[in-house]
């Protein structure tokens, strides 16, 4: 048993004796098991709901007034708040299914509908993917155990419109390669904003995240991509992770699309689907992180519609992102800020 291994072990250990933890070490092999999944949560019917929602005693339908691209920063803004507050509930022996539970509260407070609920048949308000779960985990009772990472998947939709984001988080103390592997997959989804620029081909974005992913020896998920996004949830360009030379299509500019890099500790590949039809973990038990932002392409740029100014202005300026970034003509550094504070 190597160090790392035997470091591992000892967290787990400590976790299970903590108050709400359920973990048997005796039969856990280290992955993640399916909990039992609550029923649904109510929406008032005064929330608008996105058209497959169906719920004919509630508001839907009519187009919302106003700008696409000012209730898209305003989605968009909201969605950041719901991931901030729900992710600041993160701890040892919290449930999946409480993050989910904050969230949803936290859409309603805002006015906005949470977009996974009903989506094709989702039944939740996050996706929660818990250490090897790549995404689509879904909320249910089993504790956060220390030394988990876990990503948050938050969804809006707010005046017919979506705003989507994610972020990964440590549950305590975690290993040295799971803290790396957040560190280098937020990186690397930074990288990929970087390379947006209206008129710029799409593949820059994949490309610029697996050339800084893969040589720190991570695996680039490449079944699962980012997505154009709007008054649709999933909507053209589908945005790869990894070099494609087929995703050639110029961005353009007033466009909004995600961009989600999932990144595994060991190899690329996704592995069998639970039964639940949703929960997709990696194919050789790995363990996996994931960041998401929506993004709106700019003539000059992108504006990162999910992500506070500071942190737009803190990585579109770091020198180590400038690489490959296309230069000429562009206004250096950031686009005029979201009205946030
Ligand atoms: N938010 C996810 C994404 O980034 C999609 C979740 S769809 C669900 O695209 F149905 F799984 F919730
Ligand atoms: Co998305
Ligand atoms: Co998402």
């Amino acid at each position: 048993m190597s160090r790392r291994q035997d470091k591992r072990k000892q967290l787990r250990r400590k976790a299970a004796t903590a108050p709400g933890a359920r973990v048997d070490l005796a039969r856990d092999p280290g992955r993640v098991r399916a909990g039992r999944i609550s029923p649904e949560l109510a929406v008032p019917p005064g929330i608008r709901r996105p058209p497959y929602a169906l719920d004919p005693a509630s508001l839907q339908g009519a187009t919302p007034p106003g700008d696409f691209i000012e209730r898209m920063r305003a989605a968009g803004r909201a969605a950041r708040e719901v991931l901030d507050e729900t992710g600041a509930a993160v701890a040892p022996g919290v449930t999946t299914d409480e993050l989910d539970r904050i969230a949803h509260a936290a859409y309603l407070a805002r006015g906005g509908y949470p977009s996974t609920l009903r989506y094709r048949g989702y039944p939740k308000s996050v996706c929660t993917s818990v250490n090897e779960v790549i995404c689509h985990g879904i909320p249910d009772d089993r504790p956060l155990v220390e030394g988990d990472i876990v990503d948050i998947d938050v969804t809006i939709y707010l005046d017919g419109v979506h705003g989507d984001c994610n972020a990964t988080y440590a549950v305590g103390a975690i290993d040295d390669d799971s803290a790396r592997l957040i560190e280098v997959t937020h990186e690397s989804m930074w990288h990929g904003i970087a390379q947006v620029r209206g008129g710029e081909p799409l593949h820059n974005v994949g490309r610029a995240i697996q050339r800084h992913a893969e040589p720190h020896g991570f695996g680039v998920v490449r079944t699962f991509v980012g997505h154009g996004i709007g008054t649709e949830f999933h909507t053209a360009p589908s945005v790869p992770h990894y070099y494609d030379p087929t995703a050639n299509q110029p961005m353009v500019a007033g466009t909004t699309f995600t961009i989600e890099p999932m990144i595994n500790l060991g190899g690329w590949e996704v592995g069998t689907i639970w039964p639940d039809g949703w929960t997709a973990p990696t194919r050789d038990g790995s363990r996996s992180a994931q960041f998401e932002h929506t993004v709106l392409v700019l003539p000059d740029g992108v504006d990162v519609l999910t992500a506070w100014p500071h942190e737009t202005a803190r990585w579109l300026r770091s020198p180590e992102l400038q690489e490959g970034r296309p230069q000429e003509g562009r206004p250096r550094g950031v686009a005029a800020p979201a009205a946030v504070d």
